[in-house]
């Protein structure tokens, strides 16, 4: 099968290329993203699979183009699927599937790696070493072992992180609508989380009941002096609020693997462009602030079992079975 792979970066092929023919699928590489003017590039094309990734705008009038053309399945390369219409893919009869779990390690020690950041302050140490500046005034942290880490979701990737969390000498504490057993820390409300965590770190996925979870009410019943790991989904995040909570020194800091308009900036080079995202500037402009470029998936293990499972998906639509279908259900 010819798959249209849309959003395509040099670092997404090997693994595609490699495994591809064992997988009888032919990709086709392109580096428009997926959105309603080029999902007519998937027909003239003749693919009848098309695979997307995070920042695609996958629409009502994507998924007519789309369905219009030929095209039966979306595979998505992630695991986020909140960039899909899922109600226009159940009325053109689009089935999309998606990569649940690929290495929730990943994400979780990226997420512990931007809070060593963050509290370390590596970010400015390293500049300061570079430029033979060996002065630590302003470089104090503090210690996480003793301290409180509050997780909002305990998923796959939630879960890892509480365990990295625990290895640390941390207390965990979790908020989850659906609590596993198997987690290693202590439920709790939403509310007593914020009032108790010395850091706070988001796992769980966006949808319309989680759009702005953070926002100016939330950091106000924030623990004064948190700080605040989100490499989830931007969107989970009111920026304002954030950038008020910085401003006024509400936060210890905040570590970024996603923002909510990375769309239009993240996965490409800028360095020599004015940026006129006013939010991203501000963000970047605190010294308190790391932010990373949606990165926190990216390791060799991920890359590898997210090309295995997205080919193992198409192979199996193809012989009639469906694997790891995004319903509305999905976790
Ligand atoms: P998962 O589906 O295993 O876990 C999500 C958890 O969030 C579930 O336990 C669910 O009950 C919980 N949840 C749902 N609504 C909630 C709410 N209102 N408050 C608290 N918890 C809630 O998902 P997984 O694999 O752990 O991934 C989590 C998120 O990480 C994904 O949705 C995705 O957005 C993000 N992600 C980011 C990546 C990156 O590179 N930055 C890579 C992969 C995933």
């Amino acid at each position: 099968m010819k798959i249209a792979f849309y959003d395509v970066k040099p670092y997404d092929k090997p693994w595609f290329d490699r495994l591809s023919p064992e997988y009888g699928c032919e990709p086709i590489y392109l580096e428009y993203r997926l959105n309603r003017d080029t999902a007519r590039l998937a027909q003239d094309l003749s693919c009848q699979a098309v695979c997307a990734f995070v920042n695609d705008v996958i629409d009502e009038p994507c998924i007519t183009a789309l369905t219009q053309g030929g095209v039966k399945l979306l595979a998505m390369r992630c695991a986020g699927y909140n960039n899909i219409d899922l109600d226009a893919a159940d009325a053109h009869n689009l089935t999309v599937v998606r990569v649940p779990e690929y290495s929730p390690a990943a994400v979780a020690e990226h997420a512990m790696a931007l809070l060593l950041c963050v509290n370390r302050k590596i970010h400015r140490s390293y500049s300061r070493t570079r430029e033979n500046n060996f002065n630590i005034n302003g470089l104090i942290g503090f210690d996480l072992c003793g301290k409180t880490a509050g997780i909002v979701g305990t998923g796959k990737i939630g879960s890892v992180f509480g365990r990295i969390c625990g290895g640390f000498g941390m207390n965990v504490l979790a908020y989850d609508p659906s609590p596993s057993e198997d987690f290693a820390g202590t439920y709790c409300t939403l509310d007593e989380l914020l009032n108790q965590s010395d850091v706070v770190s988001l796992h769980c996925p966006l949808t319309p009941q989680t759009h702005h979870m953070f926002n100016s009410d939330s950091f106000a019943s924030l623990k004064d002096g948190a700080v605040l790991i989100n490499t989830s989904r931007g969107g989970l995040i009111d920026t304002s609020a954030l950038i008020s909570a910085l401003k006024s020194k509400k936060l210890y800091g905040a570590g970024l693997d996603v923002y909510e308009e990375e769309a239009d900036y993240f996965f490409t080079d800028f360095s020599a462009e004015i940026m006129t995202d006013d939010d991203l500037a501000r963000l970047l402009s605190f010294p308190n602030v790391v932010l990373t470029s949606h990165q926190a998936f990216f390791t060799e293990e991920a890359t590898r079992e997210i090309a295995q499972m997205t080919l193992d998906n198409v192979r199996s639509f193809i012989q009639g079975e469906i694997k790891n279908k995004v319903t509305k259900q999905s976790g």
